[in-house]
């Protein structure tokens, strides 16, 4: 494994220096330096001169420094809270059946995305990495063909990766954003380089490992950063690497899943197969967070897929869990199911988990009896600030808003229950997100919360798998024409 890249806080303990005598000496407030050490803003070059007097490195080392943190920070997670894993490697349980294609799920998560893909006939997971070893219990508990790797991608060679993964056929994953912040073009990209960033450092993995298919999903940011410079940085990188690469914005609502959540996906493949975006189960109307780009796949107007059914809504999806009230909990179903979402999502499943409500103070409680679709519905007053989602019900007859990593707490994006007085459970967002209620999810509540939330819909991922199954075979049976011209091996050297 590489050097240990060396962050502001690590340099303050190693000095034995308490936050409050650093925000002393070198001027700047204590709650502003909590915020530089964990990575979630950067120092203004005069604070960087003075921090760096104090705690005895060069301004341009610890801005540089702090610039590589703050990409290693998971979003969503402030530095007390992630304990980053130190490379432990859990060995699969038993060996992958033949004759399906083994994928290999970088910053894996809980596991959405390529549970997704096995639930698709024709894939099997072999290999999951994850910065957090929470991540990597639940990854394992549910993939029983798979190594699991809790540590840095980027702490690991090409070649150690490798040795790890085996040979694999696809590759899926999506790199936290804060992997944008530098992409620099592939030419220039080393392995081993501090500078890579996440991105850079997944585009080496694809280029090393050559898979026949990867798929790339991230947040529609990504659209917009630098003027989608970014997007096409990142495009670039793989086409260089010698993949054909389409890319579309998908809303998960239209394949089925109670939410709207809208992602940028990239597929690639290196032989040159047209890729056939899935078709829409579902039909919804939702303004797009992309806009009017030609690349959002829709199904919005007046003549436009009526055939289709309406998209799942969020009372379809949980509404057969037993009320609770905030801070209750219930571990027992209680009636049968309503709906084909329900059933399908049940199945299989006994006891009822994860359906425990957090427990409200009164002043959260009179603030939540007083919700309605927007911030604006409380008495003026009520809450000091928030934005127009925070403090807000979700509409029971419309899929659910995106779900966020703070799901359980009323103050963040719109996650009130509709008719119940208090904020989802995890058992609700897992539900939205489409987990089948049999997964398992290990680690505390608030690690299990955020694991849901940062999920991809495992639907989504089926729908996708299914896409590349299909687009083989119209390639086989001769009803597309290749996309581009076959893979042309790159000079090792660059590498
Ligand atoms: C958006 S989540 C992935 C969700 C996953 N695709 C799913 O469907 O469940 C991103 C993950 O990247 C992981 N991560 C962040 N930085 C990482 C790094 N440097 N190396 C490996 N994993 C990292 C985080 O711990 C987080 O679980």
């Amino acid at each position: 494994m590489h050097e240990k890249i060396f962050d502001m806080r690590s340099r303050r303990l190693e000095l034995g220096l308490p936050q409050r005598e650093v925000a002393l000496r070198a001027r700047v407030r204590e709650t502003q330096l909590r915020k530089w050490e964990r990575g979630l803003e950067l120092p203004d070059s005069e604070s960087a001169k003075r921090l760096g007097k104090v705690l005895k490195i060069s301004p341009s080392k610890l801005l540089s420094a702090q610039e590589t943190y703050a990409e290693f920070a998971t979003p969503g997670e402030g530095y007390t809270t992630a304990e980053a894993g130190k490379g432990e490697v859990t060995r699969r349980k038993s060996a992958p059946p033949s004759g399906t294609k083994r994928v290999l799920d970088v910053f894996c998560g809980a596991g959405g995305l390529s549970f997704g893909f096995e639930r698709s006939e024709g894939f099997i997971t072999t290999c999951g990495i994850d910065l957090l070893p929470d991540r990597i219990d639940t990854f394992m508990a549910n993939h029983h063909y798979a190594t699991g790797i809790a540590g840095d991608l980027r702490a690991y060679s090409l070649h150690e990766i490798h040795k790890l993964t085996g040979d694999v056929d696809v590759v899926v994953g999506g790199p936290p954003c804060q992997g944008f912040s530098s992409i620099r073009p592939f030419r220039n990209l080393t392995e081993g380089d501090p500078r890579n960033s996440l991105v850079e450092h997944y585009v080496l993995v694809i280029n090393h490992l050559r898979p026949e298919w990867f798929v790339f999903e991230n947040v529609v940011g990504i659209l917009t950063h630098e003027n989608g410079s970014r997007l096409c940085a990142v495009l670039e990188g793989f086409r260089s690497a010698g993949y054909s690469v389409e890319w579309r914005v998908v809303n998960a609502a239209l394949y089925g899943v109670a939410q709207h959540r809208e992602r940028v996906v990239i597929v690639g493949n290196r032989m040159g197969i047209p890729f056939s975006w899935p078709k829409p189960s579902h039909r919804a109307e939702h303004k797009s967070m992309a806009g009017s780009r030609p690349e959002v796949i829709r199904t919005e107007g007046p003549l436009f897929c009526t055939e289709l059914p309406d998209a799942v809504t969020l009372m379809e999806a949980i509404d057969d869990l037993p009320p609770i009230p905030a801070g209750g909990e219930a571990a027992g179903y209680i009636g049968p199911t309503r709906t084909d979402y329900q059933r399908r999502l049940r199945a299989g499943s006994e006891l009822l988990t994860l359906h425990k409500a957090t427990n409200h103070s009164a002043k959260m409680l009179e603030i939540i009896r007083h919700s309605g679709s927007n911030i604006s519905a409380l008495p003026p007053g009520m809450v000091k600030s928030g934005f127009s989602s925070c403090y807000s019900r979700l509409n029971p007859d419309k899929p659910s808003t995106t779900l966020t990593v703070n799901f359980v707490h009323p103050a963040s994006n719109r996650c009130i229950h509709p008719y119940q007085d208090r904020a989802l459970t995890p058992r609700e967002g897992a539900r939205i997100q489409s987990f089948p209620d049999s997964y398992q999810f290990h680690g505390t509540t608030a690690q299990v919360v955020k694991q849901i939330g940062n999920a991809v819909p495992p639907l989504l991922g089926q729908r996708i798998a299914e896409a590349i199954i299909s687009s083989e075979e119209k390639m086989k049976n001769g009803r597309s024409k290749k996309a581009s011209q076959a893979w042309q091996p790159l000079v090792e050297s660059t590498f």
